[in-house]
């Protein structure tokens, strides 16, 4: 009998290829594992394909639930954006993936897994680095790293094995798409100079097909956490399905952007993330009438660190940890509701309340009910300003 690995299997061309290259060439016996985070069509099809390709055993696993509780909504409470701009569900997803295939590997006692990343994506090291943390102890296979093939010459080697070629070979394009996210790479999107063609979005529409009237949702948060949409308490699979179709409809959350990928290539990527964008504006509203400027300011240097070593494949370190217990202790107030407004591919965030608001009616308006005493700002300018008259007179900074 063979040594086994377990593969990570999505039903693709590479890692249907790899079911039989790692055979031939390893001589291993596969353990397909198929996970579902989100936008999987049917789990059932790809267990069944990876046996007929020669797996000699098939898992499949729904995540949903577990990407969106520990991943996606801590990377939420946390506002992180890579570069300012990415929502990250592809880097949010990998080391949950990992965590589930060190699972199954020390459930089947099996000690070498299988991915069919390339080497010049950030996903190789997402899960590499991952696994190494989880199962120091174990080897990884990698073959798309190794076979050198172009993807004329893996669709050949498919055919020449009997492995069925799925259909979304033909498309120009290369996707990955989870709950969170659809990114879209490769063909005439490599010229960073062309306009996406539209065949490249399927989770949003163009401009000129999105609805004339608006529409406004609320979004109600407990703790940091969205937990309904215009008053109706929901999972958080129908919140954020419901947000990426009413989003996605009206044009909303496409991010085309030149990113600097952690093996040091510059990229130019498109994402399609409604629900994501939507939220991650709604959140940061909600922060901004509950935190304190000192709060607020910190949080977003801490947004940075945090979108950064998640895009950096640094999920399983103490540097997380640390980071996360500084997020939750920010979110305890992060409990109202906003509402906003979709049209044309603009997000307007046009209401806030919440029970912990720091905003004061009394102490900001210029109407009668004024709280605030004027005179009292006298003694206060004297004071801050008094750094800044002593500089200025004891150095002459303005010639005075
Ligand atoms: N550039 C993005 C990232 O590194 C998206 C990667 C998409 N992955 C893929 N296998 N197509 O997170």
């Amino acid at each position: 009998m063979s040594e086994r690995t377990i593969l990570a299997y999505s039903g693709g061309l590479d890692t249907s290829v790899a079911v039989k290259w790692i055979k031939d060439k390893y001589d291993l016996d596969i353990i397909a594992v198929s996970i579902d985070i989100g936008n999987v069509a049917n789990l059932e099809a790809i267990r069944k394909k990876a046996l007929d390709i020669g797996a000699i055993k098939s898992i499949v696993i729904d995540a949903k639930d577990t990407f969106i509780k520990s991943f996606i909504y801590p990377s939420l409470q946390a506002d992180a954006l890579y570069q300012g701009k990415y929502p990250l569900h592809t880097p949010l997803g990998r080391p949950l993936i990992a965590q589930l295939l060190v699972d199954v590997a020390r459930k089947e006692g099996v000690n070498i897994i299988s991915h069919g990343c390339t080497g010049k994506g950030n996903d190789q090291v997402r899960l590499d680095v991952s696994i190494a943390a989880l199962a120091p102890d174990f080897t990884i296979v990698a073959p798309a790293r190794e076979w050198n093939m172009t993807r004329e010459e893996t669709i050949d080697y498919a055919r020449q094995h009997n492995i069925p070629i799925p259909v979304t070979v033909n498309s120009p394009y290369s996707i990955d798409e989870n709950l969170w996210g659809r990114a879209i790479e490769c063909g005439a999107l490599e010229d960073p100079w062309k306009e996406p063609p539209r065949d490249a979005f399927t989770w949003t529409r163009e401009i000129d097909d999105t609805p004339n009237q608006a529409i406004y949702i609320d979004i109600g948060f407990d703790k940091g956490i969205p937990i309904s949409l215009n008053n109706e308490i929901l999972s958080g699979i129908s919140l954020i399905q419901r947000i990426n179709s009413l989003a996605g409809d009206h044009g909303i959350g496409r991010i085309d952007h030149i990113e600097d990928r952690l093996v040091g290539i510059k990229s130019r990527e498109l994402y399609e993330a409604p629900a994501a964008v939507v939220l991650l504006n709604a959140h940061k509203a909600l922060e901004e009438m509950v935190l304190t400027k000192d709060q607020l300011s910190f949080k977003a240097k801490v947004a940075d660190e945090y979108a950064n070593l998640v895009y950096n494949a640094l999920w399983f370190t103490g540097f997380k940890q640390d980071l996360d217990a500084y997020i939750q202790s920010t979110q305890r107030y992060v409990t109202g509701t906003i509402k906003v407004r979709l049209h044309k591919g603009n997000l307007q965030i046009v209401g806030r309340k919440s029970p912990y608001s720091l905003y004061n009616y009394s102490l900001a308006t210029y109407d009668k009910g004024d709280k605030f005493d004027q005179t009292a700002s006298t003694g206060f300018i004297h004071i801050w300003g008094l750094p800044v008259k002593t500089q200025s007179q004891a150095q002459s900074l303005f010639n005075n």
